[in-house]
């Protein structure tokens, strides 16, 4: 799964107006739209046995949803890993899904299934996963009916059967045991909700020429294909699945397999269709996909696969799945020959959906995306929409092998998973788009952005133990920043200091031996530590060894190189030197460390630090000599160095930037406010570190400084640092804005390269903000003429700044034409810039009312709840508006938007970014205490992560302001 994270803050607002602080509403007008639950009409069963497998149909009884109760109050059925004694081997599957509403506008799905397993231990109990779905009794009496496959011999009978919600079971007590090594077949006739909550089968609805359109899609992982059917739900039991699909004429039905035939079937006088797909290849439950919409397609075929595009119609009309469809291609085989196997399935279908939680998700054969991933328009999408398309699409392709052919065991595994993905993402996108330098950009999207939480007491290492993560949510959570992002780094250090060659070599073998089967981390150091040993020079100790001190203990170390001496040590890197870590590490926050490094321009040989200090003779300097170490940032770890050597490396920036590599200037820049913010260096450092960007052109650099900026922008947008700060940056900026202004002819052509694409994005986005009236005006002329011609003119890539700029500047007029057109678009890349770009205004009204709009889905869809009042927050004017808000609704948001992976850890870590009080602190801690029994889910490590971040907070603007407010006046004063 690629998750959708909130967007980097490309949106920059100015406001110095006085905040006034509006109290939250009242809980009385949360919006009533929580789906009806109630009266739920009887199954006519006659009905079903129609176009429901023939084998052991339902009986005439309705779905009968008080079992029999449960007869004990504890046993194996509260544990919620499964018992070992059965292994499924194939089901047959048959769903139904109701795209209308019935009598009681309860929109349902039906379905039957057989599943044949295995029994591996005797035993007179059967437990399977079930969420949500009530079972129709069978003639047996019993929520389902056993029957042996071993001919001869009777199943033993069901002698009692009931659901145990909790741990999401249906629990059958058999009155025998079952035989070891005999199969038997449980069927089940059962009737669930398709609800649209996101998860399990669930239901996305659009409009399309204003008709009510409704797609029945699913999203499994990592828990939820036991709420569309009873299953082995565990992605270690993996089976084969004979999937069949009732569904109305006019509408498509896919899956993961082929389709092999398509008849219609009648029920009560009215024609359907049945569509049974092609078994697929053994998986596990949570790739398994199940859509019905009325979409329309585009396809093409490489080397015999298949590839489909799927789309809202008018979207396909509108060519916008274009260029996805042009880059699977060339992405898919890059992967072959990457990982040296073919793609395992005859066809890959993608389809874009209007809700979708995640980002994207790799079912095998049928990957499923938010419209926004997948989806590309000439005319309205940015430069930065297409890079999240193709680095997407790479993410998912990738999980084809690695993640789908191959499965990790269990869930604490996930980080090698997704980290895995994020690392090749780029390897892939960058092959689709050679020209774009995509590799570089990992720096900045995963290393940095990771750096900033991992840095934390309250982190956690990227491998979890497999007891430690057993309920639903717990195995959500691992679903952060540590295992996409850290995941993805360490990889990449590892191919690194591998050779690619080395790396590739191990994985290709890492993948034959496990195909179709599961893993866990340590088989792919096995197979790369073969590769290896074929191979010389060797690094100084094992694949296993060396990785250990990166994967089985959190943060990672700043590496200190002192140029005077010659000593090299390294320490556990904390953004606040005061936070207690109280979890022990097995190596003591001591790692292996690979230190790539030049001297003034020089690339050196490089070292290994294994040790905590150790003197390199090689690393001192003397005169104008400066050494630079972590290369292009391949070693996920920060470096110091002496003052003196910091000196040196700052009069270099200022002499000739150029003489440092584009990706390590980003990299000094961010070190160096980090550092700060450890104490490890003065913030004057820091803020000296952007003397030089008056007169840097290149985008990692600037972003780099930008990002760090925005946590000055944070502490010090309500307070008196606010002023000179902006006079710095602005006049640090406008050689930037006129350097733009000259590329691209006044404003009116666009710059070729990718980065510079991004630059100028920066340029104008900072103009705007540090308050530069040229910049101002373009923006507002822009967005004028876009309200009075009713034409938009602005370029793709330039409307989520000039949006925020300009309904930033103007006031309810502004906003009601941008809602507008947000509610018109059907564009899902427009629809987001303008989300985003409506929480910039500084009209607390506006902002309240937008908060109130975010719990209302037929406004704002429940996928972008979370992402909306986060972006709120970001907006000095919106910050305590939205922590009031989410304060007063915490129970109702919970319940209502729990299914989500991401939700819940960014709204917390979002809506609190800014809190730098013991005011907030308090408010926070209260937070915590009052919602202590409803929970916080997915978000409860970043509850603790943010009172952490406080803390640091309000200790650092004591310690700093005066400096910072005395440097920002004389800088900004200078020439
Ligand atoms: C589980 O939920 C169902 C439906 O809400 C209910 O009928 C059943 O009694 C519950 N089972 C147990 C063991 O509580
Ligand atoms: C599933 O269907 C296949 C093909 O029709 C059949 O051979 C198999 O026995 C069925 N298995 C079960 C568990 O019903
Ligand atoms: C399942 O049963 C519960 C309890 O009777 C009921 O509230 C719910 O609506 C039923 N769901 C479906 C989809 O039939
Ligand atoms: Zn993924």
């Amino acid at each position: 799964m690629k998750g959708r994270g909130v967007p980097p803050c490309l949106l920059w607002i100015a406001i110095l107006c006085a905040l006034t602080t509006v109290k939250a509403l009242g809980k009385a007008s949360v919006p009533n739209i929580s789906p009806r639950k109630d009266g739920i009409q009887e199954e006519k069963a006659k009905n079903n046995n129609n176009v429901l497998p023939t084998d052991g149909g339902p009986t005439s009884k309705p779905p009968d949803t008080t079992p029999s109760p449960s007869p004990s109050p504890s046993g194996p059925w509260d544990n919620y890993r499964l018992p070992k004694s059965l292994v499924p081997d194939h089901y047959n599957l048959t769903l139904w899904p109701r795209l209308t509403p019935d009598a009681n506008g309860l929109y349902i799905f039906t379905g039957s299934s057989n599943v044949e397993f295995k029994c591996a231990e005797e035993t007179d109990l059967i437990l399977i996963h079930s969420n949500k779905l009530n079972y129709t009794t069978l003639e047996n009496g019993h929520l389902a009916k056993l029957t042996s496959v071993n001919s001869g011999v009777n199943a033993p009978s069901i002698k009692t059967s009931w659901l145990q919600n909790v741990t999401q079971y249906l629990v059958l007590q058999l009155d025998g045991k079952l035989i070891k090594g005999h199969r038997y077949h449980l069927y089940t006739y059962f009737t669930g909700e398709l609800a649209d909550d996101l998860g399990g089968f669930y239901r996305s609805e659009y409009f399309e020429d204003g008709v009510k359109k409704v797609v029945a899609t699913t999203q499994m992982q990592p828990t939820d294909a036991r709420k569309a059917f009873p299953c082995f739900d565990e992605p270690a039991m993996k089976a084969i699945f004979h999937i069949t699909l009732i569904h109305d004429k006019g509408t498509v039905a896919l899956s993961n397999g082929e389709e092999k035939e398509s008849s219609i079937v009648q029920v009560d006088g009215k024609d359907l269709l049945k569509t049974a797909f092609k078994p697929t290849e053994k998986m596990s439950t949570y790739l398994l996909a199940f859509i019905v919409s009325d979409y329309t397609f585009i396809n093409n075929t490489i080397d015999g696969v298949l590839i489909r595009i799927f789309a809202r119609k008018p979207a396909i009309d509108a060519g916008q799945g274009q260029y996805a469809l042009n880059k699977t291609g060339p992405i898919l085989k890059f992967f072959e020959e990457y990982y040296n196997s073919s793609y395992p399935l005859p066809k890959s279908d993608q389809i874009a959906l209007p809700d979708f939680n995640a980002g994207a998700m790799e079912n095998w054969g049928l990957i499923t995306y938010r419209e926004t991933a997948l989806l590309y328009d000439e005319e309205f999408s940015s430069n930065s929409n297409k890079e999240r398309i193709a680095t997407i699409i790479a993410h998912e392709l990738a999980h084809m092998w690695f993640g789908n052919l191959v499965t990790l065991r269990w869930w604490n595994d996930l980080w090698l998973n997704e980290g895995f993905a994020s690392y090749v993402e780029y390897l892939g996108a960058a092959h689709a788009e050679p020209n774009w330098n995509l590799t570089d950009l990992i720096v900045l999207s995963d290393v940095h952005r990771v750096f900033a939480v991992d840095a934390l007491a309250s982190s956690h290492p990227l491998s979890s133990k497999e007891e430690d993560i057993q309920k639903p949510a717990q195995i959500s959570e691992l679903f952060d920043a540590i295992s996409y992002s850290k995941g993805a780094a360490v990889l990449r250090m590892l191919s690194d200091f591998l050779t690619e060659d080395v790396f590739t070599r191990g994985l290709r073998t890492y993948l034959a031996e496990f195909a179709f089967g599961n893993a866990v981390y340590t088989d792919l150091w096995k197979h790369l530590q073969r590769a290896v040993d074929l191979n010389v020079p060797k690094p100084p100790d094992t694949v296993e060894n060396i990785m250990n001190t990166w994967v089985l203990q959190m943060g990672f170390p700043v590496v200190t190189i002192n140029t005077q001496t010659g000593l090299v040590s390294q320490e556990h890197f904390l953004l606040d030197p005061d936070s207690n870590v109280t979890t022990e590490s097995p190596f003591n926050y001591k790692w292996i460390v690979p230190i790539k490094w030049m001297k003034t321009g020089i690339i050196q040989e490089p070292h290994w630090l294994k040790v905590k200090s150790s003197t390199i003779d090689a690393t001192k300097a003397s005169g104008t000599e400066w050494v630079l170490a972590n290369l292009n940032v391949v070693g996920y770890y920060r470096v110091n160095y002496d003052e003196g050597n910091w000196n040196r490396l700052l009069n270099c920036l200022m002499a000739d930037h150029k003489l440092i590599p584009v990706i390590n200037r980003a990299q000094l820049v961010d070190d160096a406010f980090n550092l700060a913010r450890a104490k490890i260096v003065p913030t004057v450092l820091a803020l000296n570190t952007t003397k030089y960007l008056n007169k840097e052109t290149e985008y990692m650099p600037w972003k780099s400084a930008m990002n760090n900026l925005d946590f000055f922008y944070l502490m010090f947008d309500r307070s008196e640092v606010y002023g000179p700060m902006q006079n710095y940056l602005r006049k640090q900026v406008t050689p930037l804005f006129q350097y733009y202004k000259t590329m691209t002819g006044n404003w009116s052509n666009v710059p070729d390269g990718h980065m510079d694409q991004y630059n100028q994005v920066n340029a104008i986005s900072l103009a705007c903000r540090t308050g530069l009236e040229e910049c101002q005006n373009l923006a507002k002329t822009w967005f004028n003429q876009w309200m009075d011609t009713k034409t938009n003119t602005i370029h793709p890539n330039l409307r989520s700044t000039v949006y925020c700029n300009a309904i930033a500047a103007g006031d309810a007029k502004e906003w009601e034409f941008a809602w507008e057109e947000f509610r018109d678009t059907t564009i899902a890349s427009e629809a987001e810039k303008l989300r985003s770009a409506l929480a910039c205004t500084n009209q607390p009204w506006l902002l309240n009312r937008y908060l109130e709009y975010t719990l209302m889905p037929n406004l704002i869809r429940k996928q972008d709840a979370t992402s909306t009042i986060v972006y709120i927050a970001n907006n000095v004017a919106g910050q305590s508006l939205a922590w009031d808000f989410v304060r007063a609704r915490w129970s109702y948001i919970f319940k209502e938007y729990g299914g989500g992976s991401f939700s819940f850890s960014n709204l917390i870590n979002g809506v609190t970014k800014r809190f730098s009080t013991e005011f907030e602190l308090q408010q926070l801690k209260q937070f915590k205490a009052d919602n202590s029994e409803i929970g916080f889910g997915s978000g409860t490590l970043a509850v603790d992560q943010s009172i952490e971040r406080t803390m640091s907070n309000i200790k650092w603007i004591t310690e700093n302001k005066q400096n910072v407010l005395d440097w920002f006046k004389t800088e900004g004063n200078a020439n």
